[in-house]
């Protein structure tokens, strides 16, 4: 059987994972590749539903852990029906945000126990994992100031700045622990640069 290759997108809001997405696929395409672009919370019709009850409403109106477990539900959904039948039949997946979602909002953002989410990441991805994730780094509040810009306050947006600086830090820990798999990518630069950056990473991946 053929495998793929998957790709995770992961930062704060406003960081520039859509944008840098769509490029990418274009690329990708072009070159011949099968490309999927899927996203979380949400991917597929079931975790679509479940996305709805995360990304709306009041600030607390979940707890971390609460949360934690929605996302999982929704993952399971999406890695059974999306990402694993993409990467088996050899394709592409670029999947804007994945499991390190989770550890940086609910994990470090948040209070959810990372053994709780250690726990979930073996027993229901059950090794579905990323080939590389792009890590996409800026400050804090320069992200908040892009996605207000954009437009649509969502919920997580709504959380404050000490939120999504402790989420920052977070992405920058798990990159320290895991520098084969996660790379970062300075993403306070312009658009062009930053898509520079992620085509030398990913070509070199590819290759491999
Ligand atoms: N390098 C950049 N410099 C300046 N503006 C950018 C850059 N990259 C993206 N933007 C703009 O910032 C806004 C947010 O970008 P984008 O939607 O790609 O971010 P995102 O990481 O997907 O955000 P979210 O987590 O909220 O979905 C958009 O209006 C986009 O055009
Ligand atoms: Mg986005």
């Amino acid at each position: 059987m053929t495998q793929g290759f998957f790709i995770s997108f992961e930062g704060g809001e406003g960081a520039g994972k859509s944008t840098q997405i769509r490029r990418l696929a274009e690329r990708l395409q072009a070159a011949g590749h099968d490309v999927v672009v899927t996203r979380e919370p949400g991917g597929s019709p079931g975790a679509e539903a479940i996305r709805e009850l995360l990304v709306n409403g009041a600030a607390d109106r979940w707890s971390p852990v609460t949360e934690t477990l929605l996302m999982y539900a929704a993952r399971r959904d999406h890695v059974e029906r999306v990402i694993r039948p993409a990467l088996a039949r050899g394709a592409v997946v670029l999947c804007d945000r994945f499991a390190d979602s989770t550890r940086a909002y609910q994990g470090a953002g948040g209070d959810a126990p990372a053994s709780l989410i250690a726990s979930l990441e073996d027993h229901v991805l059950s090794g579905t994992v990323p080939d590389l994730t792009l890590i996409l780094d800026l400050p804090a509040e320069i992200g908040l100031e892009r996605a207000e810009a954009r437009g649509g306050a969502a919920r997580f947006e709504s959380k404050g700045l000490a939120f999504h600086e402790r989420l920052r830090a977070g992405y920058l820990e798990i990159a320290r622990r895991e520098p084969e798999r996660c790379v970062v990518i300075e993403a306070n630069a312009d658009i062009d640069a930053v898509t520079a950056a992620i085509s030398r990473t990913v070509d070199q991946r590819l290759e491999r």
